[in-house]
């Protein structure tokens, strides 16, 4: 078997370990999470990497430098998530955990020894599915991991601090940053577009340039339960209504505003009968754009719309931040390194800015980070239908592996 050929049927493999039947979702410290990660750190031992779990559910996988842990050898940092968006694709964070280590075995094949170590990172919460608050996992390998995190809850009531406690079987502290920054080389993440360019260009793989900011809220709309059939519309203060007419004109900005993106992604009802008028709403914000200036305008703009019509319909509107990110320039000397090895391998390059949020925003605080896109089909993601090919996939294969070895070249003996 090629290591083509293993790749895809390990990322075939890894899209069937999920908390549901016939879909794919792996959320964070899931019992599909627990399998994914006992699946996957067994291949990293296949590939020669020592393998271990950090306190919030990180994979691991080692492969010590030529010189082994001698003092002050560096240590590059290669990975991805290993969690998922309910009914996902099999490729988003999967693809850039798994092609590192089956780079690594390609290059052990060919007798190179790296004169660094290498991490290969399987983030364990990525998505921000399970407590609306993406980057749990990369921000607690960072260090990056805020008191007030443990505090936000899940829909059963469960809260990060306890599903964390309940993990390790005890006690959880806030853990600190896994390495020290003089200690690092960078970190290098591998993952589908998620978008149309690479496709439009007819490339099979880019460098990301930068990675946008992104805003999460969840908004609370309290109005009054009542009689469906017997309260008259004028009198009343229906949540859902009010949670609709703030959705169309969330559509309506973003659809106004150049490089602007916003959605309401998920919604509650409460108390979800056909004949009571909704007393409350619960659902999701999430807000991006390229430039920080440009997004931090946009929610004021949004606050203001949802105050005008919360008074307009006698509701009360509460807003929760659950994440808040800026935008992320990738370093400059990585990506042209990683450039070098895109154009050795694809012949051309392509610099694309990440609309999709990724690990490197919060790992650029502990390293320089750089990104390598793979064209996915239609741009889609976020969707079972979510497909990278086999030939795109030994393209990007052949380019880490080549970045690698001009990494090993320029930080030799
Ligand atoms: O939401 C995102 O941008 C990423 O897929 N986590
Ligand atoms: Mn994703
Ligand atoms: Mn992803």
């Amino acid at each position: 078997m090629s290591a083509e050929e293993h790749l895809v049927a390990m990322l075939d493999e890894l899209g069937r370990v999920s908390d549901e039947d016939g879909k794919l979702t792996r959320t964070f410290l899931s019992p599909a999470m627990r399998r994914a990660n006992g699946l996957v750190g067994g291949w990293m031992r296949e590939a020669g990497l020592t393998v271990r779990e950090d306190a919030v559910g990180n994979l691991i996988g080692r492969s010590e430098g030529a010189g082994g842990r001698a003092m002050g050898a560096k240590t590059l940092l290669l990975g991805s998530h290993l969690d998922s968006v309910r009914d996902a694709g099999r490729f988003d964070g999967p693809l850039g955990v798994l092609l590192p280590f089956v780079a690594l075995a390609e290059l052990k094949r060919r007798g190179v020894m790296l004169p660094f170590a290498v991490e290969v990172l399987g983030f364990s919460e990525e998505e921000g599915v399970r407590f609306a608050s993406a980057y749990l996992g990369s921000e607690g390998y960072a260090g990056k991991l805020k008191a007030a995190t443990l505090a936000l809850r899940d829909g059963a009531g469960v809260s990060v601090g306890d599903a964390l406690k309940e993990f390790a079987g005890g006690t959880f502290a806030l853990p600190k940053a896994a390495h020290r920054r003089g200690e690092l080389l960078g970190y290098v993440e591998v993952h589908i577009e998620q978008g149309p360019v690479l496709e439009a260009k007819r490339l099979a793989v880019g460098v990301v340039s930068a990675i946008a900011g992104q805003s999460r809220f969840k908004l609370t709309w309290t109005g009054k339960a009542g009689h469906a059939g017997t309260t008259p519309m004028a009198l009343r203060r229906d949540a859902l209504a009010g949670a609709a007419e703030f959705t169309l004109a969330v559509e309506k900005l973003a659809r106004g505003t150049a490089g602007l993106v916003a959605t309401v992604g998920a919604l509650t009802v409460s108390p979800g009968a056909a004949n009571v008028i909704p007393g409350g709403v619960v659902h999701t914000l999430d807000v991006r754009h390229a430039s920080d200036a440009r997004r931090k305008a946009a929610l004021l703009r949004l606050g203001k719309l949802a105050a005008v019509i919360a008074r307009k319909r006698g509701l009360k509107v509460a807003w929760q931040r659950t994440q808040d990110n800026g935008a992320v320039a990738c370093s400059p000397a990585l990506t042209a390194q990683l450039t070098r090895s895109v154009e050795a391998v694809q012949g051309t390059s392509l610099s694309l800015v990440s609309g999709a949020g990724h690990d490197g925003v919060v790992m650029s605080a502990l390293t320089p980070v750089a990104m390598l896109f793979v064209r996915c089909r239609d741009g889609l993601s976020h969707h079972p239908d979510e497909y990278a090919s086999p030939r795109d996939l030994g393209i990007a294969l052949r380019v880490m592996v080549d970045f690698l070895e001009r990494m090993g070249q320029q930080h030799g003996p």
